[in-house]
């Protein structure tokens, strides 16, 4: 996996120098302009190291190291470089003494910061344990209980989120065989491998999945919808295609999400059947309330674990005329999570198509998809929770 570097300059033009030449060396790049969106990038995105200018403005590259050590996980250490045009020896002490790894003196080489950031990288083995051959992933079904209530929004920022504030290994596989949008929220063309590569090659097996699933810039690797609604035919419900594609890839990743189709058939009921959690996305109003509590029905009818629903309301806060409590009791159950309503954020991201977990991951939006993973994944791995942090004021 590319290394993930934060870096934290106030001056745009050297920001973009600097991301490129590091891009280049293959490493994935984070922007921060100040030291408290660089703080915010650290407790959301957990990088692998930080490269910030000293003389920010309001609160240091100095303060900034400072801060960020104090309230560290015991355990774990983010190695910081500050960079400076000043490289006297009371420069060095000082940084030193606020908590930084190393200091380095522009003009800067490429070959020398890479050479420099390799042996932080060392120095401070990275802390993603390799996935174990012998524990299998978890399966996140996301399913909207009617079009249109954020479904897919949600599965990806979720996957997102996993990766980036989890450090989890993650896929995402686009369960809407006819009409996957995956590709439209994520800016890929129709050229890229699909789900149909998959199931039309000699056998399902992890090595075909490897070379069919596409990473994505953002850390997680993709499994594709077919790229024409006649192609998804290939991917059979009779076969039970889509629960072996799944079970290939639990024992591949920490997590697998799966956005599926928000018709209950039998492509549909093989994904929920294999998901651990079942995310009901839903938005606060009639026809809504009706479908979760079909579903609900379904799943007793089905046998399967009514414990595996987590009710999501998307667009919580927007005004339907039912509030939550009301929905609550018409559902005789709680609702899980909340995600509130953002359409700015959420339309412009599906526009660009940059996920907001990845482009803006210190939006609201961003950090309530990353609360809600951050809930599910402390319940999974109690042992490795990550503290909240206090945020940095200037
Ligand atoms: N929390 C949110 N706040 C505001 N707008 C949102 C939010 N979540 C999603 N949206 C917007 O709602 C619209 C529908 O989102 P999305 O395509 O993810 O829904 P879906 O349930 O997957 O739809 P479909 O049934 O077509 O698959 C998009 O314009 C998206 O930007
Ligand atoms: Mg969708």
């Amino acid at each position: 996996m590319p290394t993930r570097i934060v870096i934290v300059d106030h001056d745009a033009d050297r920001q973009r120098t600097l991301a490129a030449a590091l891009r280049r060396g293959g490493h994935e790049t984070v922007a921060a302009h100040s030291a408290s969106e660089a703080f915010d990038r650290w407790s959301a995105e957990r990088p692998d190291v930080m490269l910030v200018e000293a003389d920010l403005p309001e609160v240091d590259g100095f303060a900034l190291a400072t801060r960020i050590r104090a309230q560290e996980t015991p355990g774990t250490h983010l190695p910081i470089l500050l960079l400076t045009d000043v490289g006297d020896t009371e420069h060095k002490v000082r940084a030193l003494r606020a908590g930084a790894d190393d200091l380095q003196v522009r003009p800067i080489h490429a070959a020398e910061l890479s050479a420099r950031i390799r042996s932080l990288l060392a120095r401070y083995a990275p802390r993603e344990a390799p996935k174990q051959a012998t524990t299998e992933g978890q399966v996140h079904a996301y399913y909207g209980a009617k079009g249109g209530v954020g479904t897919t929004t949600l599965a990806i920022n979720a996957a997102i989120a996993l990766h980036r504030g989890m450090r989890r290994k993650v896929v995402l596989l686009d369960a809407n065989l006819q009409f996957g949008d995956h590709r439209v929220f994520l800016d890929l063309g129709l050229d890229r491998r699909s789900i149909v590569d998959v199931v039309t090659s000699s056998s399902i097996d992890e090595d075909i999945i490897r070379s069919i699933v596409v990473h994505h810039d953002s850390g997680i690797d993709l499994l594709l919808a077919p790229p024409s609604p006649e192609s998804a035919e290939l991917v059979s419900s009779e076969q039970h295609h889509l629960a072996q594609v799944i079970a290939a890839l639990r024992r591949m990743y920490d997590y697998v999400v799966v956005d599926v189709d928000s018709q209950l058939d039998d492509t549909s009921l093989d994904v929920v059947g294999a998901a651990d959690a079942l995310f009901v996305v839903m938005t606060a109003d009639l026809s809504c309330l009706k479908n979760v509590r079909l579903v609900l029905e379904t799943m007793k009818q089905l046998d399967a674990s009514v414990d595996k629903v987590q009710l999501v309301l998307n667009r919580s806060n927007a005004f339907t005329g039912i509030n939550v409590k009301t929905a609550e009791s018409a559902l005789r159950r709680r609702i899980d999570f909340q995600i509130l309503n953002d359409y700015r954020t959420a339309i412009s991201a599906m526009n660009s198509g940059s996920p907001f977990n990845a482009a803006r991951s210190e939006s609201p939006l961003s950090r309530a998809v990353l609360e809600m993973m951050r809930t599910v994944d402390r319940a999974e791995h109690p042992a490795q929770a990550v503290p909240r942090l206090v945020p940095l004021r200037a």
